[in-house]
């Protein structure tokens, strides 16, 4: 049994094919730079792109379930060549639904809609914010000062290793078919609280200084930009993040008990993630 891992080069994706290949697993990867995927040594990797969809046929022959990014440019050509697999574990997002005023659920949820009428028995994982986007803090932290339009907003990040643990289960054990997980970290924290941590995993001493919204609109149109899955315009993007951001100052996120529910295992804290990627900011 293959299982086929989408965006070889993702957070998520990276830490599921390890995890795969740990528990003994055949995988095989797809990402649109191949050459570029930092993947352990021996997994096959193959070229696929969402926005190619004849590429899919070799990545999907053989393949019995796949782990699926939820870009929707692309998603029907991927789906139309993917009705015989048994399975897929589609990357979504916290909220996910179609009629959402907000750009990012919308998106996630026209995925989700297009995976439910492909009639491919499928498992969604919505996952809040990833703790992975602090990976753009690498720079400031080594500055030693973390700019940010809402030093007081709350996240209740979540380790991409969960994500991964959630999907390597449900690919890899019975019961999951049907199912939705919302995924958070286990604690909802500042802004300041997570640069905080982040700099003490990178041994440095960290402020956090209130940043221009505008400024903070052009950094991260660009991080979009540079790395997005181009499925709905970026400006609408920033623009609901902001929101979101906006209105979780001086107030908590909620969070779920669903990694632990799935794998067995708590979820890991913000703090456990900043000391997994000290290196990513040294
Ligand atoms: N960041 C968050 O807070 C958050 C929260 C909830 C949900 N999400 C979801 O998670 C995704 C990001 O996950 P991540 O951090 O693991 O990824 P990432 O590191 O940001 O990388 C983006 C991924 O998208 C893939 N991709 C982009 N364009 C593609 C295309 N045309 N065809 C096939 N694959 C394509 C890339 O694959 P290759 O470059 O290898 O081809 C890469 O794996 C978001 O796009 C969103 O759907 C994110």
């Amino acid at each position: 049994m293959t299982i086929l891992v989408t965006g070889a080069r993702g957070n998520v994706a990276r830490a599921l094919v390890g995890r795969l290949l740990e528990d003994g697993h055949e995988v095989r990867a797809a990402g649109r730079d191949p050459g570029r995927a930092r993947l352990p040594g021996g997994v096959e990797v193959v070229a696929a792109d969402l926005g190619r969809p004849e590429s899919w046929d070799v990545a999907l022959d053989g393949v019995t379930k796949a782990f699926l990014y939820a870009g929707t440019a692309g998603l029907g050509g991927f789906l139309a060549r993917a009705s015989g697999l048994t399975q897929v574990v589609l990357l979504s997002a916290l909220g996910a639904d179609p009629a959402s005023e907000d750009a990012i659920t919308r998106a996630h949820g026209e995925a989700e809609q297009a995976v439910r009428a492909a009639g491919i028995p499928w498992t969604f994982l919505r996952p809040g914010g990833f703790a992975a986007n602090r990976l753009l803090w690498a720079d400031s932290i080594r500055a030693g000062v973390v700019r940010d339009p809402f030093p007081d907003s709350h996240s209740a990040l979540v380790h991409e290793a969960d994500i991964a643990a959630v999907a390597a289960c449900a690919l890899t054990s019975s019961g999951h078919l049907g199912a939705v997980y919302s995924l958070t970290g286990p604690e909802s924290l500042t802004v300041r609280r997570q640069a905080l941590l982040v700099g003490q995993a990178a041994g440095r001493s960290v402020r956090v200084e209130t940043q221009d919204l505008d400024d903070y609109r052009r950094e991260l149109t660009a991080a979009f930009e540079a790395r997005g899955l181009g499925r709905v315009g970026s400006a609408e993007v920033v623009e609901a993040r902001i929101r979101r951001l906006a209105a979780l100052v001086d107030r908590p996120q909620a969070t779920t008990e669903t990694v632990l529910a799935v794998t067995g295992r708590p979820a890991r804290s913000f703090a456990d993630w900043a000391d997994d990627h000290a290196g990513d900011f040294a």
